[in-house]
């Protein structure tokens, strides 16, 4: 990091100022060629965040591990530990550990962090799901409130955005029946998306800076699923709700990267883009069933055509993996016979994908900022 390299020369005892000035400017560089040969700082340029999702307890047990995220990545996600479920596992009792340290060691290697996620109905604990007196949907409201005020309010100016409410719809593109939004929800089931723009009113509420996402997988093409989202965010906008982005989770596999999908992904940006939204790769990886030549192949070209269209809308603001090692990916434990889905192999050897990617960061795409400057319209 160059932040690091030049605080290490801020302490060192140099007697010729001029041997000090050299070393600073060989150093810096060393650095921007350093920087340039890595994702974040190739993608930089482009004012683009390259993130990654990651496991606090990983950063000790291998330091390779903390050594290849903090070089080639700008933002850091948690996982799974800022799910409600680990850190609320009793109704009065919190356990920020894990993020904690997940979000100090990303501001050290100045990285921005996303947080992930406030209104899921995955990683709920039991005391929500089984209470011993049912929920009226008041009490319930209040405990998601409290939940989302604290979580929020520990990280208040830490944690840059969030996907406050995390798959919400199912594929048809109505709403999914979970805790949270009927069973029996905080007090607006039956009422759309109305469960998700208080989520957000909350949320804004905790830390008026962050920014709100709402993030879900199999929308990232024009479906019955994207129809929804975008009309929900239309009407978000239209009145003011505090929405920043929609996030794309992008689970996929080479089958993906066909033209007419490509297209189909484009044209679902634009038109959130169009309402002055953020659109986010929030969960990317790309999974292969071995990893013979063809399909390492087949996986990096995936990877830069879907960077290239990042690259080439500015509303796109973040391209970021679910995870980065195949050392540590959910793939092999949730789709039997799959894995090798990321950017680094098992023993963090860069695979075609990374160089793909990073020769696609090279070779051009959106220069100035992201997103670009809204109309004063627009309330967010
Ligand atoms: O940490 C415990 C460990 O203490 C325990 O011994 C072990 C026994 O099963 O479980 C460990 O926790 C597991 C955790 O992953 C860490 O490995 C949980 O059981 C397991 O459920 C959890 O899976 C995560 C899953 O979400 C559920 O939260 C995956 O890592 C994570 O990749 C996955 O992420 C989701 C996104 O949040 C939303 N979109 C889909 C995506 C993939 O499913």
């Amino acid at each position: 990091m160059g932040s690091r390299v030049q605080k290490s020369y801020g302490k060192r005892r140099v007697s010729c100022p001029w041997i000090a000035v050299a070393a600073l400017l060989l150093s810096s560089i060393g650095f921007a060629q350093s920087s340039d040969q890595t994702l974040r700082g190739a993608a930089a340029k482009h004012d683009l965040l390259m993130g990654a999702a990651a496991y606090s307890t990983r950063l000790d047990e291998e330091p390779i591990y903390a050594e290849t995220l903090a070089r080639e990545y700008s933002v850091l996600e948690p996982e799974s530990e800022l799910k409600f479920d680990p850190i609320h596992l009793q109704p009065s009792t919190y356990n920020f550990d894990g993020p904690d340290k997940l979000v100090a060691f990303a501001l050290a290697h100045s990285m921005k962090v996303r947080g992930h996620t406030l209104v899921w109905h995955e990683q709920v604990p039991v005391w929500v799901l089984y209470p011993k007196t049912p929920w009226t949907p008041a009490a319930l409201g209040q405990v998601l409130h409290d939940h989302i005020a604290t979580v929020m309010g520990r990280y208040k100016g830490k944690i840059y955005a969030w996907d406050v409410v995390n798959e919400a719809f199912n594929d048809d593109g109505s709403m999914r029946s979970t805790v949270w939004y009927d069973k029996p929800g905080i007090g607006y089931a039956g009422e759309g998306t109305k469960t998700i723009e208080q989520a957000l009113r909350w949320a804004h509420e905790a830390d008026p800076q962050a920014k709100l996402f709402v993030n879900d997988y199999g929308a990232e093409i024009l479906n019955r699923k994207s129809d929804a989202i975008y009309a929900m965010a239309k009407d978000f906008v239209a009145r003011g709700v505090p929405l920043s982005g929609i996030g794309m989770q992008l689970h996929i596999s080479p089958d993906f990267d066909d033209l007419e999908n490509l297209a189909s992904l484009r044209q679902n940006i634009r038109r959130l883009a169009a309402l002055g939204l953020e659109v986010q790769f929030t969960e990317l990886d790309v999974k292969l069933p071995n990893p013979s030549g063809f399909n390492l192949g087949a996986q990096a070209d995936t990877y830069k055509d879907l960077l290239g269209i990042c690259l080439t809308q500015p509303a796109c603001t973040l391209f970021q993996t679910w995870g980065f090692t195949d050392r540590h990916s959910w793939i092999p434990a949730y789709s039997k016979g799959y894995g090798w889905a990321l950017p680094f192999d098992e023993n963090y050897q860069k695979k075609p994908a990374y160089n793909a990617m990073l020769k696609k960061l090279h070779a051009g795409g959106h220069t100035g900022p992201r997103p670009p400057a809204r109309p004063a319209s627009q309330s967010r």
